[in-house]
């Protein structure tokens, strides 16, 4: 059912940006002016000013208000009737100074957290994600329903409006709880859904990658060129609002899912972290993330903070490969980064001109496997499943045939995957490597071999349970 009407439609807006306790952050003001920008609001006139703490009634000070309220006045002595204007604060305003503020200026006033929801409602893609915009938008107006709008009476839809607002003049409290009540429980049935496509998922044993990352990163670009898809991609903040998914298969991975994900912004309200839960899910299930900087950004050290805090917050404890991104604008060379333990920590990448995708992929190898070594094996007659296994993860990079007939491979894969599969088909590493191979793996096959047993004698009690369970990354 469609209950609430979506209006379309730019309109003028009058920024209100305020610096508290001098402290200056201009970026934080071009961030705003995006968020802005992204919801489809025409910039009118940007007022700024600082004060040491919000004003109790206004948030603004008295002096500020008539400011905004004049230069709303401006506005309207120079448009028309139906042209006009909302005030948008870069601030979460209280319910009560929101009206004080309505009260005054005679006009619609948003505050930061009506604006991020407006553009999730515009972004939202997915029936959950609408369910989920929708839930935030009524818990955030459930506090801000009360009497006397009829100094809005000129202004319909627009910012902050779109889905239950328009009809939240109409809408009483009761009502309001029986909508949310309704979409509380489709969310629940969705979630489960969701846990159902999950669990299929792990029972394949594809690993997942989930891209995360500050607004307008570029993760929507790199997920387009790894999948080789497309999905939108704008130079506005949102573009995803839900996680897509894409199953990809990459030489030497295997096959992956990919997941994209909401872009986080700083100061993100908590009860829109609360909100998106579900939204970030993906992220937690992750085998592996990578998140996403814009290396040309000169707030890259605030944003890689902004997204490390969201992360914790939700408990994300996947591996994290950091990929930077629009070197092509920030100047440094591709290339992979790695850690004293020899793991991959960084890529350097450019999505839209696809610079280094080949290091980001052997980089996610890496991470998955572990770091890639060349060998070279010698099929027994009876191991054709492990040569389609190889093919399949397409670490095959020559094959041969020795004077016996027998089938020689040249691969490149991680120690660890192939004692992996050297177990999962029984077969001995002295048998189909060279002895100096045989050897190198030798060390830390004897646990290995533990676990093989060990798994083995779960496999006799319990059928459902096989050897690949002892390694979340095998295929
Ligand atoms: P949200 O959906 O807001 O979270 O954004 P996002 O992280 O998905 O970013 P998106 O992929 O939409 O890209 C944002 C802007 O950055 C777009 O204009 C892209 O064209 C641009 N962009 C992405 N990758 C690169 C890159 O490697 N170099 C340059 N110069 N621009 C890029």
């Amino acid at each position: 059912m469609q209950y609430f009407d979506r209006h379309e439609g730019g309109e003028n807006a009058i920024l209100v940006h305020l610096d508290i306790h001098q402290i200056s952050d201009p970026d934080d003001l071009e961030e705003f002016r995006l968020l802005v920008h992204s919801a489809g609001a025409n910039e009118i006139e940007v007022i700024t000013g600082s004060r040491s703490k919000p004003h109790a009634k206004y948030f603004v000070g008295t002096g500020k208000a008539q400011e905004i309220a004049d230069a709303v006045k401006r506005f309207r002595d120079t448009h028309e009737d139906g042209d006009d204007v909302i005030v948008i604060f870069n601030h979460n305003l209280s319910p009560s100074q929101e009206r004080n503020l309505e009260a005054t200026l005679k006009c619609r006033v948003l505050d930061r957290t009506g604006l991020i929801l407006d553009i999730f409602a515009q972004r939202a893609r997915t029936y959950e994600g609408k369910l989920q915009v929708e839930l935030a938008q009524l818990n955030h107006l459930a506090t801000r329903l009360v009497r006397g709008w009829t100094h809005l009476e000129r202004q319909k839809g627009g910012i902050g409006l779109r889905g239950p607002g328009e009809t939240q003049l109409e809408t009483d409290r009761r009502l309001l709880q029986i909508r949310v009540n309704q979409l509380k429980a489709k969310l629940e049935k969705v979630k489960q859904t969701r846990a159902q496509g999950r669990s299929k998922r792990q029972k394949s044993e594809t690993p997942t990658i989930s891209l995360v990352g500050y607004t307008n990163a570029g993760k929507s670009t790199l997920f387009n060129r790894l999948a080789d898809d497309n999905i939108y991609a704008a130079d506005q903040l949102f573009a995803t609002l839900d996680p897509t998914l894409r199953r990809v298969k990459w030489a030497g991975v295997g096959n992956v899912v990919l997941a994209d994900t909401v872009g986080f912004v700083r100061h993100l309200p908590h009860e829109l972290v609360e909100s998106f839960h579900a939204t970030l899910e993906e992220t937690l299930e992750a085998d592996l993330l990578l998140h996403v900087i814009d290396a040309s950004s000169p707030d890259m050290h605030e944003q890689i903070d902004a997204v490390n805090d969201v992360l914790s917050q939700i408990k994300a404890d996947a591996p994290i490969l950091l990929v930077y991104n629009k070197i092509d604008k920030s100047g440094e060379p591709a290339g992979i980064y790695y850690q004293e333990t020899n793991t991959p920590a960084r890529v350097y990448v450019s999505a839209r001109d696809g610079i280094g995708m080949d290091k980001l992929i052997q980089a996610v190898q890496e991470l998955l496997s572990g770091n890639l070594h060349h060998y070279i094996i010698t099929l027994p007659y009876h191991a054709g499943q492990l040569k389609n296994t190889l093919h399949e993860l397409g670490v095959i990079e020559h094959s041969d045939y020795d004077d016996t007939g027998k089938e020689v491979l040249s691969v490149r894969l991680s120690a660890s995957k192939l004692k992996q599969l050297l177990g999962q088909f029984k077969l001995d590493a002295k048998e189909v490597l060279s002895p100096k191979d045989a050897k190198s793996l030798a060390p830390a096959l004897e646990p290995f071999e533990e676990a093989i047993q060990q798994s083995r004698a779960i496999k006799n009690k319990n059928d459902e349970h096989s050897l690949t369970d002892l390694d979340p990354f095998c295929h």
